[in-house]
Order: C-alpha cells, then sequence, then structure tokens
C-alpha cells in the first residue's frame, strides 16, 4: 500500500460525504495561500471529531493547537447556539487566519481564539476556574502532550471525551529506541492514557492523505 492509494480512498471517503463545504475549503485555502504548515486535520478526521462531538452532546470544547481553525470549525459545528470552543494558539499569525476562517463559517459568536503558549492559556483557565469540557482535542506541540493529559484529566466531566492527534507518526512511537523529542512526548502520552484509571482509551492507527498516523480517543469514567 502506498500513500497515493491511502490518498486516493481519503478522496473517496471525503467525496461520499460531500467533501469539504465553502467555508472549510476557504479555511485550507487561505491557510496555505498565507504560508501556514498543511497540517490540519483530514476532512475525514475532521469529520469523526464533529461525531464525537456530537456523540457526547457536547456543550463545551477545548482545542490545544488552532492553526488556522480547520479542526475548530467542524468541532464548533457541533455546538448548540449557546456552546462554546475554546482554542490555544500560540502563533498570532495562525490565531489570525483561525480568526478569520471561524468568522466566515458564521461561528464566530460560538469560538474564542487565545493566543499564548498553551501553558500559560491554561494556567488562565485554571484561575478562572472554568466550568468543566465535554470534548478536549489535544494537537499542539507533541512534547507537551503529557501535561495537556494532565490538565485535561483535571477539567473533563465525566463521560468527556479527549481526543489526540499524531500520536502514531509513521509508526515511530512503536520504536523504543526512537528518542526524538515528539515521538517520546506522544509515546510518554500514550502510555499515560493507557495507565489512567479514571480513562477508558484506545488508538486507532490512521491511513489518509496525511500519511502514516493516528488519533488517542478516551472517554472520563464515572466514578
Ligand atoms: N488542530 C489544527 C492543527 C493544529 S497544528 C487543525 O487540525 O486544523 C498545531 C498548532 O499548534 C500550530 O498552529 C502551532 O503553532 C500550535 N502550537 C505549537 N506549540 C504550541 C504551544 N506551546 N501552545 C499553543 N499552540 C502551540
Ligand atoms: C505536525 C503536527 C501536527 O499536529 C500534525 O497533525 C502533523 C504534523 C508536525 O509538527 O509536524
Ligand atoms: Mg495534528
Amino acid at each position: 500500500m502506498t500513500q497515493e492509494q491511502w490518498q486516493v480512498v481519503d478522496d473517496y471517503i471525503a467525496g461520499l460525504f460531500g467533501a469539504d463545504d465553502p467555508a472549510l475549503a476557504a479555511a485550507l485555502h487561505d491557510s496555505t495561500a498565507a504560508g501556514l504548515p498543511q497540517i490540519a486535520v483530514t476532512a475525514t478526521l475532521g469529520r469523526l471529531l464533529h461525531l464525537l462531538a456530537r456523540t457526547v452532546g457536547a456543550r463545551r470544547i477545548l482545542e490545544i493547537g488552532t492553526l488556522g481553525g480547520y479542526s475548530a470549525i467542524w468541532l464548533a459545528r457541533a455546538l448548540p447556539p449557546d456552546g462554546r470552543l475554546i482554542t490555544l494558539e500560540f502563533d498570532p499569525v495562525h490565531a489570525e487566519m483561525a480568526q478569520t476562517n471561524i468568522a466566515r463559517a458564521g461561528l464566530a459568536d460560538r469560538v474564542e481564539v487565545r493566543v499564548g503558549r498553551a501553558v500559560d492559556s491554561l494556567a488562565a483557565l485554571d484561575a478562572e476556574a472554568t466550568e468543566p469540557f465535554d470534548l478536549i482535542f489535544i494537537d499542539a506541540d507533541k512534547p507537551s502532550y503529557p501535561a495537556y493529559l494532565h490538565w485535561s484529566l483535571r477539567h473533563a466531566r465525566p463521560g468527556a471525551l479527549i481526543v489526540a492527534d499524531n500520536v502514531v507518526r509513521q509508526g515511530r512511537v512503536a520504536d523504543a529506541a526512537d528518542d526524538d523529542a515528539n515521538v517520546r512526548g506522544v509515546r510518554q502520552f500514550n502510555a499515560a492514557l493507557a495507565a489512567e484509571p479514571r480513562l477508558t482509551a484506545t488508538i486507532l492507527q490512521t491511513v489518509d492523505g496525511k500519511g502514516y498516523d493516528g488519533v488517542a480517543i478516551a472517554v472520563v469514567n464515572s466514578k
């Protein structure tokens, strides 16, 4: 199997469900034109995030790692009109692009983009004694994934989902000798997820237009 085949089937799946609508297509187009890295989730994974948010009846969503707002749009569309998505982004250029893309998608009233290092924004959320989240999507710097998980456990309600992108990294995560900082970060995250008694989790390998990777999905157990 090759990347070319994965791309063909990913396009087939995305096409089946109508591919990208205008707001999503414009978000990707303008992000690429502005030189943002092309590392947004695929349409197929964006749709999965949307489905998961709908499944738990999410009213409050946290995203760590906004980029141009592509996954934020998929997630925010799952919210009721009075729902809220807070998304955290370090790079002000990315955050600005996201704000524009989210507004064009008609979701500005539901989405708040917070600019800064996620650890700092999370500490600020702590101080606000914010309501618990129904879904947390982790997709920023990989070495910080264990810290993001630790924070998420304190701020996700029972029944909430914690979802994390890029936890397989072309299979490198399973090679114990691979000590790349990103690989180590997600390996530690995966181990912590598996060892955590408050969570029930799994990891799905994915092959798609973005290559070979995987997504972790965890539900917060009720006591
Ligand atoms: N979720 C997005 C993709 C996110 S890419 C989507 O699928 O559409 C990862 C993003 O995390 C990048 O925009 C990067 O600037 C941001 N990022 C990296 N390190 C960060 C940090 N320490 N705090 C907040 N954001 C960070
Ligand atoms: C990278 C980050 C991502 O969030 C992603 O989905 C793909 C690649 C990266 O940093 O290379
Ligand atoms: Mg990612």
